[in-house]
């Protein structure tokens, strides 16, 4: 059965492979995707590492020169996709998109790294990497933490990778839809348009890829040109988890000074996430930076926050946290607690269950000794495949496949939880 699945969740993953990059799933996403791309890699790594190493060296191949990597990678045209190349105009030779995405690459350098048979291989591409990495890092930090709070700031829906979560809906009434050229979908071709973010969205989404573009896309305007500047605790989690990782790789590789560097940001960004701590939800929530305020939402955004090193009692009671939420639903980990009015449990970010998520806060949890949820969490992310196959995402309560099929970083995961030490 173990190896069934195994062979299975391999197979999506050849079928979405395109040589030096994977597809996150045919039609709905024909680019390379940023944080699908470093997850991905961590499935590949556990039947061909030198591939694995080539997903993550094609990424940062097109990584920007003021040190951010895009969240889309335009390789081959194909115009089932909207917003396309035309629509960033970013200039760049091989087209990207203008804003990026939750940083996984440091953690998933880490860990092929550390499980590598080829330790010449790994010494070698790690070595490579490794400055281009800290390089995004540092970019996070100089370009979205403007005023050095030590949290960084997503300042479109899409970065965050979460884009039509319930955190946003106050912040996007912000975002004004008049002057949005007019555009046609294509999401909704591919995917049932009830899992998808609504039109609403979608022209405020685009509204704010305009106003990027209107600023020749200058990171060091665009954070206080955006009038949607969100500090999410699980994005700001990664980035944390990502610089202690890549501290422990340098480490390894001799690189003191990035070691050091990535240290700093990590225990900055460590003691102001405690800023986002809510004691009424029991868990962390996102800040308005433009208005100063905390986000009344208790999402998945919040739970994620557990893929940092954070304090073992604040890990306890994330782990509480999701004990209640599965008194409400029959697979973890919902994206939207079930109990609250805007949950929708089969429309993308706001209430079905992800497994790269679950992945990350079942991670975080095991280190800090949450065993049991963490087994819970990894043993639903079976569960769901077995019902459901490969699917983008699951409904919470009934286990339906939503979004789109034959899913690479599913599969990944899949892979991962089967084949991890
Ligand atoms: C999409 O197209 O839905 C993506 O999430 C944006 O990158």
């Amino acid at each position: 059965m173990k190896q069934q699945t195994i062979d299975q969740a391999k197979a999506v993953m050849i079928k979405n492979d395109r040589g030096y990059y994977t597809v996150p799933t045919h039609g709905l996403y024909p680019f390379q995707w940023n944080w699908d791309s470093a997850l991905s890699a961590l499935g590949f790594a556990h039947f061909d590492e030198a591939r694995a190493w080539t997903e993550l060296e094609t990424l940062f191949a097109h990584q920007w020169t003021d040190g951010m990597v895009p969240h889309i990678i335009f390789h081959e045209m194909d115009d089932g996709y909207f917003p396309g190349p035309e629509v960033w105009a970013t200039g760049k030779t091989v087209p990207t998109s203008g804003i990026t995405q939750p940083p996984v690459a440091g953690f998933a350098a880490l860990r092929i790294f550390e499980r590598a048979k080829d330790k010449k291989l790994a010494t070698e591409k790690a070595r490579a990497l490794l400055p281009r990495i800290h390089a995004w890092h540092k970019w996070f930090f100089a370009n979205r933490d403007p005023h050095g709070t030590g949290l960084v700031a997503i300042i479109h829906p899409w970065e965050s990778g979460r884009d039509n979560s319930v955190d946003w809906d106050e912040a996007f009434e912000r975002i004004p839809t008049k002057g949005v050229s007019p555009f046609k979908r294509r999401d909704t071709n591919h995917a049932n348009p009830d899992h998808r973010p609504t039109d609403e969205q979608y022209k405020r989404y685009i509204w704010l890829v305009q106003r990027f573009r209107s600023l020749d896309w200058d990171n060091t305007k665009l954070h206080d040109a955006s009038p949607f500047q969100i500090v999410d605790p699980g994005f700001n989690a990664i980035l944390i988890r990502a610089c202690v990782d890549l501290a422990q790789l340098a480490d390894k590789l001799g690189e003191k000074e990035i070691a050091a560097q990535s240290r700093a940001m990590a225990s900055k960004g460590l003691a102001a996430m405690e800023s986002l701590w809510s004691d009424e939800h029991c868990q962390y929530l996102c800040l308005d930076r433009a208005v100063g305020t905390l986000i009344n939402s208790p999402s998945i955004g919040g739970l994620l926050a557990a893929f940092a090193p954070i304090s073992k009692s604040r890990a306890r009671l994330l782990a509480e946290r999701i004990s209640t939420l599965s008194k409400s639903c029959s697979y973890l980990v919902p994206s939207h607690p079930p109990s609250a009015p805007q949950f929708e449990p089969l429309r993308y970010w706001r209430g079905p269950v992800w497994l790269i998520v679950n992945y990350m806060i079942a991670d975080g949890l095991l280190i800090a000794g949450e065993t049991k949820m963490a087994s819970r969490i990894k043993r639903d992310c079976l569960e769901l495949i077995n019902k459901s196959g490969f699917a983008e995402y699951y409904g919470p309560i009934n286990g339906e496949p939503c979004g789109g099929g034959s899913f690479t970083w599913t599969a990944a995961m899949v892979i991962e939880i089967l084949e991890a030490p």
